[in-house]
């Protein structure tokens, strides 16, 4: 495997580093052989950061809704990966924070996680992505956006509610995901985060093997030997059932609309960044459902 070259004396931090992403990134940069008192932990409650503290990390106070907590925690970082914030509806302004704290510290490069076709996706969430890009465009710092795909998680997070429902039930059509593991793009940012500036400024559409629900249930079946099928409904069917199921109606017409981006394609991609970046090929749905099942 290739791997692009460390700079080990430069200051790292990750924000969300108590989220899944986070905190394989900063495994990903530990992996990497970045010492670990270069790497900062940027965590919005340092109480539920023992683990972090305990791989020699720095455990740094960071919230998005709290700008006085985000200069202090860049005081002194090179190098900074921007987890998006959860919290949908508050986002710009939570990372445009973020940004305005890293300008005034200097930070000489940021990797900020986005969505695939942010600046032309019709996808619910992209919005908040798209300006956040832009915020950091306006800046004027170093930046490299990370356009991630789907979790695979998204998928095998589910698998026991499909094998014991036997289908997987939506309304994305023929639509593919490029999905990849949260464990890849981890490693895929910190490559950016890692290189050389130069060569990783820019926007990367990052996903892995692209299948279709009906491959997703395919490959499901394959690998448990229990049959799983795709069942697609239209869309006024799926959110009916799913607010027949206790959903409230704001959440099940968004889900649906996700299913709707799906399967006009537009969580998928061809790009063979997120390949390039592992210097190897991503983690095959096979392998992530097998995961999952253990
Ligand atoms: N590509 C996809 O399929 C997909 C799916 C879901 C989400 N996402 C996006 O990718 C991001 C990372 O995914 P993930 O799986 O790591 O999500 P996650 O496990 O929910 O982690 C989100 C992190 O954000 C932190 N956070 C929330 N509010 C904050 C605030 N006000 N200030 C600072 N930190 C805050 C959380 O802190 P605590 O640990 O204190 O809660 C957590 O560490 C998500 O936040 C979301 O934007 C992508």
């Amino acid at each position: 495997m290739t791997e692009p070259p460390v700079l080990p004396t430069a200051t790292y931090a990750v924000t969300g580093a108590t989220g899944h992403l986070g905190r394989l990134a900063v495994d990903a940069l530990l992996r990497r052989g970045v010492p670990a008192r270069n790497v900062f932990a940027l965590v919005r409650d340092p109480g539920r950061a023992d683990d972090l503290a305990a791989l020699g990390v720095g455990v740094r106070e960071a919230d998005y809704d709290r700008p006085e907590t985000l200069g202090p925690a860049l005081e002194g970082i090179e190098r900074l990966l921007l987890v998006s914030s959860p919290t949908a509806g508050n986002r710009i302004e939570q990372h445009s924070n973020v940004i305005r704290a890293a300008d005034a510290a200097d930070v000489g490069l940021v990797v900020y996680t986005s969505i695939l076709h942010a600046d032309e996706t019709q996808n619910a969430l992209a919005p908040e992505h798209a300006a956040t890009e832009d915020v950091l465009q306006g800046s004027g710092l170093p930046f490299a956006v990370a356009r991630n795909g789907w979790y695979v998680e998204n998928y095998t997070g589910r698998l026991d509610e499909y094998l014991s429902r036997g289908e997987i039930v939506g309304a994305a059509g023929d639509g593919r995901v490029s999905a990849a593991t949260r464990a890849d793009f981890a490693e895929a940012a910190v490559s950016l985060l890692t290189g050389d500036i130069a060569d990783q400024q820019g926007y990367w559409e990052l996903g892995g093997e692209a299948f279709s629900m009906a491959d997703l249930a395919k490959t499901i079946s394959e690998v448990t030997g229990q049959e799983v099928v795709y069942r697609d409904l239209p869309p006024e069917e799926l959110t009916d059932s799913l607010r027949a199921a206790g959903m409230d109606e704001d959440t099940a017409g968004f889900v649906t609309a996700l299913e709707l981006s799906t399967a006009r394609g537009e969580l998928e991609t061809d790009s063979p960044a997120l390949e390039n970046l592992l210097g190897r090929a991503p983690t095959s749905l096979a392998d992530a459902v097998r995961a999952a099942r253990l």
